[in-house]
């Protein structure tokens, strides 16, 4: 690549290759929007941050249009998928703000009243503590307000594209 833009598509191929070799899990971020309809998305990023006080986030590009639904309620939670279903992970990934993200799936209500997608293998519930502005992307923190563990289902890995296993050996 010889001119600047090449350069830049250059490098960004080499950051989302690089980087779909570190293995993450893989949570939907549920909320619910005005009139009460639930809402996910699905999110590679979501991390503990702070134990005291108890804190937890993800980074969510600044694009995305469901997000600031769900941030209007100011609570929501991380659903942590099983290995198993993958096509929730694609789902709600895809384009789709209206709800029908849930089409056919009869979520449950977490402590804090946010959708649970059936079968998930954990569940992190938070207010909205802080948005900070990163690059282009908004670092969402929040303060863990419920946390459990649903399922002794094997949590799914992101890695290289696809979805696998966390099973680990022991
Ligand atoms: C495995 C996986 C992990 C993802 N992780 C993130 C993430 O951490 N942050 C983000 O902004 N988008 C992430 N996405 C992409 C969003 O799910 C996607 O952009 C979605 O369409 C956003 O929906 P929205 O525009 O309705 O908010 C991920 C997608 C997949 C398949």
């Amino acid at each position: 690549m010889t001119n600047a833009a090449g350069s830049q598509a250059a490098g960004n191929a080499d950051y989302r290759r690089v980087f779909g070799h570190l293995p993450t899990g893989v949570v939907v971020v549920t909320g619910r929007g005005a009139t009460g309809e639930p809402l996910g998305i699905t999110i590679g990023s979501f991390t503990s941050i702070s134990l005291d006080p108890p804190l937890a986030g993800f980074f969510i590009g600044r694009q995305s249009r469901t997000w600031p639904l769900i941030a209007a309620g100011a609570i929501f939670c991380a659903n942590v998928l099983a290995s198993s279903q993958t096509e929730w992970c694609w789902r709600f990934a895809k384009d789709a703000v209206d709800g029908s993200r849930f089409d056919g799936i009869t979520a449950g209500r977490s402590a804090n009243g946010s959708p649970v997608l059936p079968g998930v293998v954990a569940t992190v519930d938070c207010t909205l503590h802080a948005t900070h502005s990163v690059g282009d992307h908004d670092l969402i923190v929040g303060s863990v307000t419920d946390l459990r563990v649903l399922s002794d289902a094997t949590a799914m890995v992101f890695f290289k594209g696809k979805t696998g296993d966390a099973n680990i050996a022991g």
